[in-house]
């Protein structure tokens, strides 16, 4: 079930959109800053609650890859793989992550602390190898720097 406030929130969205499907991530937005992921009973209500079905909105949820359908740690690590990432060195900054956390990408660290995810472009090219950890975007990366970056995410 949807709370209250959820409800509230994503009604209060619906002044922006001519249609009330189109609030879809939106609502899917709100529902996880509630609860750190979307779950599959979390789609349906959405889904009920817009008028849309559960396979809509799962569609659009994993359409849009900053939607987690599945439980996420406190952090979530995006490292971008696309192109000039890829040229400037996104694998070897992703091994480096994956030795300081001991996950493999897709996997959350025991402590759930993180969660380290692959991204398309994140628009920072001029800044490649990047990564986004939550909200915030770093550029420049190497397998020396990274792990002084991830101490300020407790
Ligand atoms: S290719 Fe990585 S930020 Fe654009």
């Amino acid at each position: 079930m949807l709370s209250e406030e959820e409800k509230r929130e994503i009604e209060a969205e619906l002044p922006h959109y001519e249609r009330r499907q189109a609030l879809c991530i939106e609502a899917l937005k709100i529902v996880q800053k509630h609860h750190g992921w979307v779950s599959d009973e979390a789609v349906r209500d959405v889904g009920e609650f817009l008028g849309m079905s559960p396979h809509q909105v799962d569609s659009v949820a994993t359409f849009y890859n900053l939607i987690y359908r599945r439980k996420v740690g406190r952090h979530v690590i995006h490292v971008c793989d696309s192109v000039s990432c890829w040229v400037l060195g996104c694998d070897a900054v992703q091994d480096r992550l994956c030795e300081i956390l001991g996950i493999k990408p897709g996997e959350t660290t025991d402590d759930e602390r993180f969660t380290l995810l692959p991204i398309p472009c994140l628009g920072a090219c001029d800044h490649a190898p990047a990564m986004l950890v939550d909200k915030d975007l770093h550029g420049d990366l190497t397998p020396d720097n990274v792990e002084a970056l991830l101490e300020r995410y407790t």
